[in-house]
């Protein structure tokens, strides 16, 4: 089976109250322990490529290893870049084999959002590649840009019909109170998501496939190893898996999660290395490395997402 594009998936995904999980890849470790998890369970998966996975491991480099893992799995596996950042991004990655592209123009005046997702739009989708949209902005950091927690702002819903119709993207990005990175709510803040706002944007965009971005739950027990292994981690808080499971039988057919994987990543490797000193051989500490994303990856299948046997 080739790459495919998003759209079956997010239609299974909203009529079957479930979501796909979006996980971001830079390396061939990442990516096979992401993809065994998948087969394992026989889930439909996005694998999505930032700008900076792209200026760190090379573009033709992770499209190659992500159809070597099409060929492996033979699962239903969308190649995706994650936060696009200009038209010339965009269209260097719908050339160069990606199946769905994200411009993202959530920082830029609503009208100028709505310009620049639609040139996208029709060059993707002259070329059978499918768009997500944003609108709203998420605080915390996403390669260079970094939004500070309070300059953030929710999604409007009184924009959303308007933005797709004009722009003709195939899914959307909102802000309900999750963000990017470890770091999403303060010490003794209680993690909140605005659920009115997802319902009232599903009521005006009904079957419409919603996306959450900056979605990790940030784990205790992978911060915890971190620290216990030489690492000085601050107290991390992110969103409950719980309120992630109820955005997934809502619109919410694509989530996000990056951090989650790089603090298993990073636990195991800190562990392997605090315990075998020693060793020096790279395929002995990225061997636990990949086994921690695979045990995440299975886990948010089955805890947040709701996808398995969904492939
Ligand atoms: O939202 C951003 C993703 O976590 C990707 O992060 O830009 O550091 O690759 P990155
Ligand atoms: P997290 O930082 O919460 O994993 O979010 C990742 C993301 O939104 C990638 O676009
Ligand atoms: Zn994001």
């Amino acid at each position: 089976m080739p790459l495919v594009t998003t759209k079956k998936m997010f239609e299974d995904a909203y009529k079957g109250g479930y979501a796909v999980g979006a996980f971001n890849v830079n390396n061939m470790e990442i990516i096979q322990g992401i993809t065994e998890a998948a087969k394992k369970l026989n889930a439909p998966l996005i694998l999505q490529v930032s700008k900076g996975a792209r200026a760190y491991a090379n573009h033709t480099y992770l499209v190659k290893l992500v159809e070597a893992a099409v060929q492996e799995t033979g699962l239903p596996i969308a190649l995706h870049l994650d936060h696009g950042p200009d038209f010339e991004t965009c269209k260097s990655c719908i050339d160069g084999g990606f199946t769905s592209v994200m411009i993202d123009g959530s920082s830029l005046p609503y009208e100028e959002n709505v310009a620049l997702t639609k040139k996208v739009v029709d060059y993707a989708h002259a070329h059978g590649v499918v768009v997500e949209g944003e609108l709203g902005t998420l605080a915390g950091v996403e390669d260079d840009v970094q939004v500070e927690a309070g300059s953030e702002s929710y999604t409007n819903p009184d924009q959303v019909e308007d933005f797709v119709k004009r722009t003709g993207v195939d899914s959307l990005a909102i802000a309900i109170g999750t963000s990017h990175g470890a770091y999403k709510f303060k010490p003794g803040q209680k993690p909140q998501l605005r659920f009115d706002i997802l319902e009232e944007v599903s009521k005006r965009l009904p079957g419409f496939p919603i996306v959450l971005h900056g979605a990790s739950s940030v784990i205790p027990e992978f911060v915890e190893i971190i620290n216990q292994y030489g690492g000085s981690m601050p107290d991390a808080i992110g969103i409950p898996e719980e309120m992630l499971r109820q955005a997934a039988t809502m619109a919410v057919c694509k989530i996000n999660i990056d951090s989650d994987l790089r603090l298993a990543m990073t636990a195991a490797v800190r562990k392997y290395m605090a315990e075998n000193p020693s060793h020096f051989d790279p395929r002995q500490y990225l061997k636990p490395a990949r086994e921690a994303i695979e045990g995440m990856v299975e886990h948010k299948i089955n805890t947040v997402l709701g996808c398995a046997d969904k492939a």
